[in-house]
């Protein structure tokens, strides 16, 4: 009976499902945990540092003036993150960043990050700081 999985296939393959189903959740995440990694992060920079949904909303909104074409987050994302929005160098649309209106938004730690990446250096001309993340993602989880 102990031996069940060497002996039986079926519960072979539904062992093997378990461990890919497992690794797949692995990487998941949700726009909370998200937000309470990038808090973490922030505040062993700047201890007791509490994300700013205030803060965030301003940093969205801000004219950063690193490029003229893409002066600010919203330039592509619209003023509102719950609307869909338009690059405004291809042209293509961009479907909303608030999780609120887009529940793919902020659950791929590896695309958050990629896009964080890249956006952050062209619109303000260098990396975001973690700081900046958490009251981004706190002015986006509180989007309506
Ligand atoms: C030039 C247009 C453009 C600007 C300006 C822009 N973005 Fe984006 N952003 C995109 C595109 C394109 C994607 C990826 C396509 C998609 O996911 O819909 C994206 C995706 C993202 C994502 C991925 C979120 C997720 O979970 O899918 C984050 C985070 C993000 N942007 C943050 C920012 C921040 C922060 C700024 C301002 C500093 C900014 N963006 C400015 C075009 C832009």
């Amino acid at each position: 009976m102990f031996n069940l999985s060497e002996r039986d296939p079926t519960m072979k393959i539904a062992i093997s499902i378990l461990f890919v189903l497992c690794s797949v959740s692995a990487h998941a995440a949700t726009p909370a945990d998200l937000l309470a990694g990038y808090r973490t992060e922030a505040a062993q920079q700047t201890p007791g540092f509490q994300p700013s949904a205030q803060r965030g909303a301003e940093f969205y909104a801000r004219r950063l003036g690193n490029s003229a074409k893409m002066p600010s987050c919203s330039s592509c994302h619209t003023e509102s993150p719950t609307q869909a929005g338009r690059h405004v160098v291809t042209d293509k649309s961009i479907k909303p960043l608030a999780p609120t209106a887009n529940v793919e938004r902020f659950t791929d730690p590896a695309k958050v990050e990629k896009w964080f990446k890249r956006n952050c250096t062209e619109v303000v001309g260098r990396e975001c700081s973690s700081a900046e993340k958490a009251d981004f993602l706190a002015h986006l989880t509180g989007a309506r």
